[in-house]
Protein backbone atom coordinates (compact mmCIF):
# COMPACT_ATOMS: atom_id res chain seq x y z
CA UNK A 1 0.00 0.00 0.00
CA UNK A 2 1.24 3.31 -0.59
CA UNK A 3 -0.51 6.00 1.06
CA UNK A 4 -1.31 9.22 -0.22
CA UNK A 5 -2.38 11.18 3.09
CA UNK A 6 1.82 12.25 3.63
CA UNK A 7 1.91 11.02 6.93
CA UNK A 8 4.65 10.13 8.86
CA UNK A 9 4.36 8.23 11.85
CA UNK A 10 7.52 8.38 14.18
CA UNK A 11 8.42 6.15 17.62
CA UNK A 12 10.43 7.08 20.50
CA UNK A 13 11.73 4.36 21.88
CA UNK A 14 11.36 3.44 25.61
CA UNK A 15 14.94 2.92 26.04
CA UNK A 16 15.49 6.38 24.53
CA UNK A 17 12.99 8.91 26.57
CA UNK A 18 13.90 6.59 30.09
CA UNK A 19 16.23 4.95 32.10
CA UNK A 20 15.20 1.61 31.03
CA UNK A 21 17.71 0.22 33.45
CA UNK A 22 15.79 1.62 36.58
CA UNK A 23 13.10 0.02 38.48
CA UNK A 24 10.73 2.71 38.20
CA UNK A 25 9.50 5.45 36.18
CA UNK A 26 12.48 7.55 35.48
CA UNK A 27 11.86 9.91 32.18
CA UNK A 28 15.36 11.06 30.79
CA UNK A 29 14.35 14.87 30.25
CA UNK A 30 17.10 16.32 28.59
CA UNK A 31 16.82 13.37 25.65
CA UNK A 32 13.42 14.07 25.66
CA UNK A 33 13.78 17.59 25.10
CA UNK A 34 16.31 17.31 22.43
CA UNK A 35 13.76 14.67 20.20
CA UNK A 36 11.07 17.28 20.63
CA UNK A 37 13.02 20.06 18.70
CA UNK A 38 14.07 17.62 15.86
CA UNK A 39 10.87 17.48 15.56
CA UNK A 40 9.66 21.10 15.72
CA UNK A 41 11.39 21.84 12.61
CA UNK A 42 9.23 18.96 10.75
CA UNK A 43 6.30 20.42 9.40
CA UNK A 44 3.91 17.64 7.61
CA UNK A 45 1.49 15.44 9.30
CA UNK A 46 2.74 13.30 11.99
CA UNK A 47 1.64 10.92 14.72
CA UNK A 48 4.09 10.18 17.68
CA UNK A 49 4.20 6.86 19.37
CA UNK A 50 6.14 6.39 22.52
CA UNK A 51 7.55 3.43 24.48
CA UNK A 52 6.65 2.91 28.18
CA UNK A 53 10.42 2.21 29.00
CA UNK A 54 10.63 2.49 32.52
CA UNK A 55 7.63 3.76 33.28
CA UNK A 56 5.94 0.11 31.91
CA UNK A 57 7.44 -2.40 31.51
CA UNK A 58 8.72 -3.13 35.33
CA UNK A 59 5.29 -2.71 36.42
CA UNK A 60 3.57 -5.26 33.90
CA UNK A 61 6.41 -7.48 34.83
CA UNK A 62 5.96 -7.32 38.74
CA UNK A 63 2.33 -7.41 38.06
CA UNK A 64 2.39 -10.79 35.51
CA UNK A 65 0.03 -8.19 33.36
CA UNK A 66 0.86 -9.96 30.26
CA UNK A 67 -0.96 -13.30 31.22
CA UNK A 68 -3.26 -12.00 34.25
CA UNK A 69 -5.66 -9.19 35.07
CA UNK A 70 -4.77 -7.99 38.02
CA UNK A 71 -7.09 -4.44 38.49
CA UNK A 72 -4.01 -2.59 40.81
CA UNK A 73 -1.41 -3.65 38.21
CA UNK A 74 -3.37 -1.87 35.37
CA UNK A 75 -4.10 1.41 37.24
CA UNK A 76 -0.80 1.47 38.17
CA UNK A 77 0.95 0.94 35.03
CA UNK A 78 -1.83 3.26 32.70
CA UNK A 79 -1.10 5.63 35.54
CA UNK A 80 2.81 5.55 35.51
CA UNK A 81 2.80 5.32 31.07
CA UNK A 82 0.44 8.62 31.45
CA UNK A 83 3.14 10.80 33.56
CA UNK A 84 5.75 9.76 30.94
CA UNK A 85 3.18 10.39 28.02
CA UNK A 86 2.70 13.67 29.83
CA UNK A 87 6.61 14.33 29.90
CA UNK A 88 6.76 14.14 26.08
CA UNK A 89 3.43 16.05 25.14
CA UNK A 90 5.14 18.81 27.53
CA UNK A 91 8.09 19.02 25.86
CA UNK A 92 6.72 18.71 22.49
CA UNK A 93 4.33 21.93 22.97
CA UNK A 94 7.54 23.75 24.74
CA UNK A 95 9.21 23.15 21.14
CA UNK A 96 6.46 24.53 19.41
CA UNK A 97 4.32 21.76 17.96
CA UNK A 98 1.01 21.52 18.76
CA UNK A 99 1.12 17.65 20.36
CA UNK A 100 -2.05 16.23 22.29
CA UNK A 101 -1.59 12.97 24.01
CA UNK A 102 -3.96 10.24 22.85
CA UNK A 103 -3.75 6.94 25.85
CA UNK A 104 -3.89 3.70 23.69
CA UNK A 105 -6.29 2.58 26.41
CA UNK A 106 -8.90 4.83 25.19
CA UNK A 107 -8.92 4.26 21.68
CA UNK A 108 -7.90 0.07 21.45
CA UNK A 109 -9.18 -3.46 22.66
CA UNK A 110 -7.31 -6.30 22.11
CA UNK A 111 -8.26 -9.99 22.19
CA UNK A 112 -5.37 -12.20 23.27
CA UNK A 113 -3.43 -9.76 23.24
CA UNK A 114 -3.67 -8.30 19.76
CA UNK A 115 -5.50 -5.03 18.93
CA UNK A 116 -8.64 -6.32 17.59
CA UNK A 117 -11.10 -2.66 17.81
CA UNK A 118 -10.31 0.93 17.28
CA UNK A 119 -11.55 4.40 17.47
CA UNK A 120 -9.55 6.38 15.14
CA UNK A 121 -11.99 9.38 14.80
CA UNK A 122 -10.37 11.84 16.49
CA UNK A 123 -6.96 11.18 15.15
CA UNK A 124 -8.45 11.72 11.58
CA UNK A 125 -9.53 14.93 12.87
CA UNK A 126 -6.84 15.95 15.13
CA UNK A 127 -4.09 14.98 11.74
CA UNK A 128 -6.19 17.04 9.65
CA UNK A 129 -6.17 20.18 12.19
CA UNK A 130 -2.27 20.13 12.45
CA UNK A 131 -2.08 18.30 15.54
CA UNK A 132 0.39 15.47 16.48
CA UNK A 133 -1.09 12.83 18.51
CA UNK A 134 1.28 11.14 20.67
CA UNK A 135 -0.13 7.82 21.59
CA UNK A 136 1.90 5.12 23.47
CA UNK A 137 2.71 1.41 25.04
CA UNK A 138 -0.56 0.97 27.42
CA UNK A 139 -2.45 -1.52 29.18
CA UNK A 140 -5.57 -2.00 26.99
CA UNK A 141 -8.74 -3.66 27.92
CA UNK A 142 -8.73 -7.27 25.90
CA UNK A 143 -12.07 -8.57 24.97
CA UNK A 144 -10.76 -12.48 26.68
CA UNK A 145 -7.72 -11.94 29.31
CA UNK A 146 -9.29 -8.54 30.92
CA UNK A 147 -5.85 -6.78 30.10
CA UNK A 148 -3.10 -7.08 28.27
CA UNK A 149 -0.02 -4.75 27.22
CA UNK A 150 -0.15 -3.08 23.89
CA UNK A 151 3.40 -2.06 23.16
CA UNK A 152 4.26 0.67 21.20
CA UNK A 153 5.46 -1.69 18.61
CA UNK A 154 2.23 -2.49 18.10
CA UNK A 155 0.63 0.68 17.53
CA UNK A 156 2.99 2.06 15.57
CA UNK A 157 2.40 -0.46 12.78
CA UNK A 158 -1.46 -1.10 13.37
CA UNK A 159 -1.84 3.02 12.86
CA UNK A 160 0.50 2.72 9.83
CA UNK A 161 -1.95 0.59 8.18
CA UNK A 162 -5.44 2.51 9.44
CA UNK A 163 -4.11 5.61 8.31
CA UNK A 164 -1.75 4.54 5.22
CA UNK A 165 1.15 6.50 6.84
CA UNK A 166 3.90 7.48 4.62
CA UNK A 167 7.17 7.08 5.93
CA UNK A 168 7.23 5.09 9.08
CA UNK A 169 10.45 5.21 11.63
CA UNK A 170 11.47 3.31 14.99
CA UNK A 171 13.97 5.75 16.87
CA UNK A 172 15.52 3.47 19.79
CA UNK A 173 18.82 2.33 21.36
CA UNK A 174 21.09 1.16 18.81
CA UNK A 175 22.42 2.05 15.26
CA UNK A 176 19.64 -0.14 13.63
CA UNK A 177 19.16 -4.38 13.95
CA UNK A 178 22.31 -5.51 14.47
CA UNK A 179 23.99 -8.59 13.30
CA UNK A 180 26.25 -11.30 15.25
CA UNK A 181 29.32 -8.82 14.40
CA UNK A 182 27.71 -5.91 16.36
CA UNK A 183 26.87 -4.23 12.12
CA UNK A 184 23.59 -2.52 11.04
CA UNK A 185 22.15 -4.67 8.93
CA UNK A 186 20.98 -2.60 5.63
CA UNK A 187 17.24 -4.27 4.85
CA UNK A 188 15.41 -7.05 6.85
CA UNK A 189 13.09 -8.90 4.38
CA UNK A 190 10.19 -11.54 4.92
CA UNK A 191 12.61 -13.57 2.40
CA UNK A 192 16.17 -12.99 5.06
CA UNK A 193 14.60 -13.21 8.59
CA UNK A 194 15.09 -16.62 8.60
CA UNK A 195 18.80 -15.96 8.25
CA UNK A 196 19.48 -13.43 10.09
CA UNK A 197 16.84 -14.00 12.91
CA UNK A 198 19.21 -15.93 15.13
CA UNK A 199 20.79 -12.53 15.60
CA UNK A 200 17.37 -11.07 16.91
CA UNK A 201 17.19 -10.77 21.24
CA UNK A 202 14.78 -9.21 23.47
CA UNK A 203 15.93 -6.30 25.40
CA UNK A 204 18.94 -5.78 27.71
CA UNK A 205 16.83 -4.07 29.81
CA UNK A 206 13.24 -5.27 31.59
CA UNK A 207 10.68 -5.36 28.06
CA UNK A 208 7.41 -7.31 28.41
CA UNK A 209 6.92 -6.96 24.78
CA UNK A 210 9.57 -8.74 23.07
CA UNK A 211 12.37 -6.07 22.68
CA UNK A 212 14.28 -6.28 18.98
CA UNK A 213 12.46 -9.43 18.61
CA UNK A 214 9.03 -8.34 18.70
CA UNK A 215 9.99 -4.76 16.84
CA UNK A 216 11.10 -6.30 13.21
CA UNK A 217 8.45 -9.18 13.54
CA UNK A 218 5.68 -6.28 14.03
CA UNK A 219 7.34 -4.39 11.10
CA UNK A 220 7.42 -7.49 8.95
CA UNK A 221 3.57 -8.56 9.76
CA UNK A 222 2.95 -4.89 8.25
CA UNK A 223 5.09 -5.01 5.62
CA UNK A 224 3.70 -8.65 4.13
CA UNK A 225 2.13 -7.88 0.52
CA UNK A 226 2.42 -4.10 0.79
CA UNK A 227 5.27 -1.59 -0.42
CA UNK A 228 5.63 -0.08 2.84
CA UNK A 229 9.35 0.37 4.82
CA UNK A 230 9.96 1.18 8.40
CA UNK A 231 13.15 1.74 9.10
CA UNK A 232 14.74 1.23 12.62
CA UNK A 233 17.37 3.61 13.68
CA UNK A 234 19.37 5.34 16.73
CA UNK A 235 17.52 8.26 18.18
CA UNK A 236 20.27 8.72 20.79
CA UNK A 237 22.78 10.35 18.55
CA UNK A 238 21.80 13.66 17.51
CA UNK A 239 20.16 14.76 14.08
CA UNK A 240 18.79 10.89 13.74
CA UNK A 241 15.27 11.91 14.16
CA UNK A 242 15.93 15.13 11.75
CA UNK A 243 17.45 12.80 9.11
CA UNK A 244 14.71 10.34 9.50
CA UNK A 245 12.20 12.86 8.59
CA UNK A 246 14.01 14.72 6.04
CA UNK A 247 13.77 11.28 3.97
CA UNK A 248 17.20 9.40 4.46
CA UNK A 249 17.61 6.47 4.57
CA UNK A 250 18.85 6.14 8.36
CA UNK A 251 19.43 2.16 10.09
CA UNK A 252 17.87 -0.97 9.40
CA UNK A 253 15.16 -0.86 6.70
CA UNK A 254 12.59 -3.40 6.97
CA UNK A 255 10.50 -4.15 4.06
CA UNK A 256 8.74 -6.74 2.24
CA UNK A 257 10.81 -8.06 -0.06
CA UNK A 258 13.72 -6.44 -1.52
CA UNK A 259 12.17 -5.52 -4.77
N1 LIG B 1 20.07 -7.68 16.91
C1 LIG B 1 19.81 -6.65 17.74
N2 LIG B 1 20.06 -5.39 17.33
C2 LIG B 1 19.81 -4.32 18.14
N3 LIG B 1 19.28 -4.45 19.39
C3 LIG B 1 18.99 -5.69 19.86
C4 LIG B 1 19.23 -6.83 19.04
N4 LIG B 1 18.84 -7.93 19.75
C5 LIG B 1 18.39 -7.48 20.94
N5 LIG B 1 18.47 -6.14 21.01
C6 LIG B 1 18.05 -5.35 22.19
O1 LIG B 1 16.79 -4.76 21.88
C7 LIG B 1 16.77 -3.45 22.47
C8 LIG B 1 15.74 -2.60 21.76
O2 LIG B 1 14.46 -3.05 22.13
P1 LIG B 1 13.61 -2.32 23.27
O3 LIG B 1 12.22 -2.88 23.20
O4 LIG B 1 14.32 -2.35 24.58
O5 LIG B 1 13.71 -0.82 22.76
P2 LIG B 1 12.72 0.38 22.74
O6 LIG B 1 11.73 0.19 21.66
O7 LIG B 1 13.62 1.57 22.64
O8 LIG B 1 11.99 0.40 24.15
P3 LIG B 1 10.40 0.33 24.49
O9 LIG B 1 9.96 -1.04 24.16
O10 LIG B 1 10.35 0.61 25.97
O11 LIG B 1 9.78 1.38 23.65
C9 LIG B 1 18.18 -2.97 22.29
O12 LIG B 1 18.48 -1.91 23.18
C10 LIG B 1 19.00 -4.23 22.59
O13 LIG B 1 19.19 -4.37 23.98
MG1 LIG C 1 10.24 -2.83 23.61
Amino acid sequence: MTGNSQLTILKFGGSVITDKNADEGVALKDEINRLAKEVSSYKGKMIVVHGAGSFGHPLAHRYSLVDNFNAEGLVLTHRSVEILNSVVVDALNESGVMAAGVHSMDCFTTTDGRISSSFLDPIHIMLEKGIVPVLHGDVVMDTTKGVSIVSGDQVLPYLALALEADRIGLGSAEDGVLDENGKPIPLITNDNFDDIKACLGGSASTDVTGGMFGKVRELLDMCHGRSMTAYIFNAKIDGNVLNFLSGKEIGTAISDSSE
